[in-house]
């Protein structure tokens, strides 16, 4: 069984900083979630299984980072994830997910992600493997074929060889595989059997149906005989390499492992992140009937044995979702976390609100994070060969002006920073070819150049309507 990563809470919290401006309590409710998977492992199994996961509710406004940290927590978990919108499951029409689709989602995240772990394992094996096989290949056949049916090789005893032929075909053999390893015979093609799938993947409908009764079936049809078609290809030796190591890689790699070992992964240390969770609240009480709330309240029952812990059966076997990380998140504007079942509240324990962001958040999230929007923008326009400087005075700027349309239009929080900071190098993105052409390689974006970038559209009543 393998231990869920051991990164402290701060370790955890450290590592969101570099993506995430404030929202503290957040980062730590997750950080120590994440950290009671592996403190449960140390457990005495008695107790292991006793312990189950505190299921966290993130609460705040729109664009303040509650989707942004599910999506650090992702690389950072080393454990299977899933994100997935609540509301999607009550879409008009939408047909053919139910709820339990995020566990086989979860499932088969799970599977890609050691069977990944193996197959690098596995890779130098399989190199060497390849190896051995291109030299079959490139090993002119009747020196092969003369060498194997010398006389007496086969019946006699072993080592009975001709010293002088045996010898003479190592050599060779070595000298092409010295060939092969500097590169020399990147140019011969040699031939193999490719195996290829008939087309794109099949994609069954209802398939859904079949994997609630745990059956594979896109692997029974891909292993009848007319699923899978090998057709020889003559390749260039380093793609030949290329196919040779995948196939050797996937031979070494048993199936049935992965599958064991992702199950008890998703089992013991899965999280689900569950975004939009208000969406499926219906405001006025979940009680309440009618038109879409009857979905939104089917969608939160369906929810509730999942949380609580039950069975769903997927291809690779049923899957126990009681030790799962289940994460939500929601704005709720419209509806509060009240208006969700009350069974469904109290299946979320920890409660972590987020704030909204301040003028100085919205300075730090322009300029701070790894990812920082001026930062990227520099490099998009760096690709032109020009030097685009945030200045100090400019990044204040713009947070000053998102910040204020924050306040007079909608609070759309850090979303706010996309659409103003467009505007203000929209010119300069339009003629960025020609200004580098031209001379002028740097470009300071200060104060002086957001107001005479935003100076129409800040002169403008429906200042909003221009943004937006
Ligand atoms: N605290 C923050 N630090 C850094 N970037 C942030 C922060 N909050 C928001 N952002 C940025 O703003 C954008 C929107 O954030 P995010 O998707 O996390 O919003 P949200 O809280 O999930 O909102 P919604 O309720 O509308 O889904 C992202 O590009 C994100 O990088
Ligand atoms: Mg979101």
């Amino acid at each position: 069984m393998t231990e869920p990563k051991n990164l402290t809470p701060q370790e955890i919290v450290a590592e969101l900083d570099r993506y995430i401006v404030g929202q503290a309590a957040a980062k730590r409710a997750v950080a120590v979630a994440l950290r009671n998977r592996w403190r449960r492992f140390r457990v005495d199994p008695a107790m292991r299984d006793e312990v189950m996961p505190k299921n966290i509710l993130l609460v705040g406004p729109t664009g303040v980072g509650k989707t942004e940290i599910a999506r650090r927590l992702a690389k950072l978990a080393q454990a299977p994830f899933v994100k997935v919108e609540a509301s999607k499951f009550t879409e008009v029409g939408y047909v053919g997910r139910d709820v339990d689709s995020m566990v086989r989602d979860l499932m088969e995240q799970g599977v890609q992600m050691v069977r990944d772990e193996q197959q690098k394992a596995v890779q130098a094996k399989a190199t060497e493997l390849a190896e051995e096989r291109l030299l079959d290949l490139l090993l002119p056949k009747s020196a092969g074929s003369t060498a194997i049916n010398t006389p007496g090789s086969g019946a006699g005893p072993v080592g009975f060889v001709t010293p002088s032929d045996g010898g003479h075909r190592e050599g060779t053999r070595e000298k092409l595989r010295g060939m092969l390893r500097a590169g020399g015979l990147d140019d011969k093609a040699v031939e193999l059997d490719v195996q290829e799938r008939s087309g794109p993947p099949m994609q069954i409908f209802g398939n859904q149906g079949v994997e609630e009764l745990g059956i594979n079936f896109q692997e029974m049809l891909s292993n009848l005989p007319f699923g899978k078609k090998s057709k020889k290809r003559k390749l260039k030796v380093p793609e030949a390499r290329k196919v040779l190591e995948a196939e050797e890689a996937q031979k070494l790699v048993d199936n049935d492992s992965v599958n064991r070992e992702a199950l008890e992964r998703v089992q013991t240390s899965g999280i689900v992140f569950i975004d939009e969770i208000d969406k499926v609240a219906s405001p006025g009480g979940a009680g309440s009937h009618g038109g879409p709330d009857v979905s939104r309240g089917g969608v939160q029952r369906d929810l509730l044995p999942l949380v609580e812990g039950s069975t769903v059966n997927t291809k690779y076997g049923p899957v126990k979702t009681d030790h799962v990380l289940f994460i939500a998140a929601g704005a709720f504007h419209v509806s509060k976390v009240s208006d969700l079942l009350p069974e469904l509240q109290g299946r979320f324990p920890i409660r972590v609100e987020l704030e909204p962001l301040s003028q100085g958040d919205l300075m730090r999230v322009l300029t701070e994070p790894k990812n920082a929007l001026t930062k990227q923008y520099s490099a998009l326009l760096g690709a032109e060969g020009l030097d685009v400087v945030f200045t100090e005075s400019g990044a204040a700027e713009i947070a000053r002006i998102a910040q204020s349309l924050n306040d007079r239009a909608q609070n759309i929080g850090a979303r706010r920073l996309h659409a103003v900071i467009e505007k203000v190098v929209e010119e300069l993105s339009f003629h960025a070819s020609e200004i580098a052409n031209t001379g002028g390689k740097r470009i300071e974006i200060d104060e002086a150049f957001v107001k005479a970038q935003l100076k129409s559209a800040l002169a403008d009543e429906d200042l909003e309507r221009y943004i937006l």
